[in-house]
This record gives structure tokens, C-alpha cells and sequence, in this order.
């Protein structure tokens, strides 16, 4: 099937089940290069199942994984290498190295990847946490960093190879109201100043709502609807309009402003 020349990532048919349990059934998925791209939808419906699948930490049981033109989900693990190197990755705990001060965290996707010199590996750490606000916090460890903190440092991680395309994993659950509105605005930012392409995953609705040019709404391993927020807040599908109804408020605020 030849590939849209404006979306970096195609899945299709693709198929995944733990023993008797159906993950994903013949999900088929494109992602826009440059945009926004949110996967809504509850908790156990398969969102970081899917997000392991595309960087090949879990194999389909069948289905078609294409990214950058390039069939990936038969790679191994050195072919998968350099097509690691083009994608970032947020997790949702952020799993930095508690016993590496910041700058440390920040070299490692480096030193594994790229031959930099030291002045700039410097400017590289430094150029990252500038963009998540963290300019300065070089020498410190994680632990004296506050949860919200982490996590910027942690997004700092994933830009700083300069990624094509950035996989975010529930960014703003376990966070108040505020910082996760603050994560909410550094991956517009990202967007922004890098063209990144981004895929964030979540049952937030508010913060979809903020960073969202598309939404696809996923339940029981399949895309139940699609559109911008707007198009499914007036859907007339009964799943959809039930996961609005349940965030409540969200869903019907008036506007929000980033
Ligand atoms: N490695 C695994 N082995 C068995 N079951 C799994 C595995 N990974 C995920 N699952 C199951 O697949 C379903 C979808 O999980 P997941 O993608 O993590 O959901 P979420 O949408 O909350 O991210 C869940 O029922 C989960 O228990
Ligand atoms: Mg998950």
C-alpha cells in the first residue's frame, strides 16, 4: 500500500492479544507529520500497547507497522536501533536515572547515539532544558527535583537526539491541574519551535482539548471515532458521547486558550 507522503507512521490491521485476551483488533492508525495527534480513551483500552508496538518493544500478532516509508515491525533489535533514534519517547513515570545528576540523564541518549564533542554535548543538555524551562538544574539529581520537575526533565531527554517524532504516554496523569497544564504547553511549544511531530496518549480530556490538531478516539483496542475535539464533543456515537459525559466539565467548558 503506498504511503501519503504527509504521514510519518502507518499501522494496519494491526492485531495483538495476551492468551485469550484481545488487545488490539485490526487497528489501523495514520499519523500526520508536524501535527498533533491525541489517542483518547479509558484505562485497559490498549494505548500503551500500542505505543510499545511502534517502537518494537512489543511484535504484532499480525499487521503492518510502516515509519519514515519503512516497514518496521519485523526489524530486530539492530535494525530497530536507528529508528529509535528518530522518536522520543515520554513515559509515564519518567524514569530518570536517580543515581545520574540531570546532565548525565540528558548525555545518555547521546553518548549511545551520536559522536558529539563535549562543548556540544554541553550546548546540546543546555539547549534542551532551555526548552523545557529547566536551564540551570545541570548538576542536580532527581531526587531534589519536584514531580513536575522531573517530568520536564524527563521531556528534555527525549528531544535533546531531536527526534522526527515524539511518543507521549499519559504526560499529564498524576499531576495537579497546573503542571499538567504546564506539560500541556511544552508539548505545544515543542510543536512549535521544533515541527515535531507528536502522538500523545491519554484519558485527559482537557489536556487533548489543549494539544490536539486530531484526536482519535480508541476503545477495546479499536478507533471507535476521529476528528477535531469540537467534531466529537457533537458526536452522535454513544461511546464517545458517554466519555465526554464521564470528564464532565471538560468537555464543555467554554474555550480554552493555550
Ligand atoms: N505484556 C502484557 N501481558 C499481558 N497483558 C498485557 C500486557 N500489556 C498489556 N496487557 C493488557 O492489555 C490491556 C491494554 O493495556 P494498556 O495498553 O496498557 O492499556 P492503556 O490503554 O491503559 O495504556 C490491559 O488489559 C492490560 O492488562
Ligand atoms: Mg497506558
Amino acid at each position: 500500500m503506498p504511503l501519503r507522503d504527509t504521514s510519518i507512521l502507518k499501522i494496519r490491521g494491526l492485531m495483538k492479544s495476551f492468551g485469550s485476551q484481545k488487545v488490539l483488533s485490526g487497528f489501523d492508525f495514520d499519523l500526520a507529520e508536524g501535527k498533533t495527534t491525541v489517542v483518547l480513551g479509558p484505562s485497559g483500552c490498549g494505548k500503551s500497547v500500542m505505543l510499545k508496538h511502534i517502537i518494537g518493544l512489543i511484535q504484532p500478532d499480525a499487521g503492518e507497522i510502516h515509519f519514515d516509508g519503512k516497514r518496521i515491525d519485523h526489524l530486530s533489535e539492530r535494525e530497530l536501533k536507528p529508528v529509535r533514534f528518530k522518536i522520543g519517547l515520554l513515559f509515564q513515570l519518567s524514569a530518570l536515572f536517580d543515581s545520574m545528576t540531570v546532565r548525565q540523564n540528558l548525555e545518555f541518549p547521546l553518548i549511545e547515539h551520536l559522536t558529539l564533542t563535549d562543548a556540544q554535548m554541553r550546548e546540546r543538555v543546555e539547549e534542551a532544558l532551555d526548552m523545557v524551562d529547566m536551564a540551570g538544574t545541570e548538576d542536580k539529581l532527581p531526587a531534589q527535583l519536584s514531580g513536575g520537575q522531573k517530568k520536564r526533565v524527563a521531556l528534555a531527554r527525549a528531544v535533546i537526539t531531536h527526534p522526527e517524532v515524539i511518543l507521549y504516554d499519559e504526560p499529564t496523569t498524576g499531576l495537579d491541574p497546573m503542571r499538567a497544564k504546564g506539560i500541556d504547553e511544552l508539548i505545544i511549544r515543542l510543536k512549535e519551535r521544533l515541527g515535531v511531530t507528536s502522538l500523545v496518549v491519554t484519558h485527559d480530556l482537557v489536556s487533548a482539548r489543549r494539544v490536539a490538531d486530531h484526536i482519535i478516539v480508541l476503545n477495546e483496542g479499536k478507533i471507535v471515532e476521529q476528528g477535531t475535539f469540537d467534531e466529537l464533543r457533537e458526536s452522535r456515537n454513544a461511546f464517545v458521547a458517554q466519555f465526554f459525559e464521564a470528564a464532565g466539565s471538560a468537555a464543555h467548558a467554554p474555550g480554552i486558550t493555550a
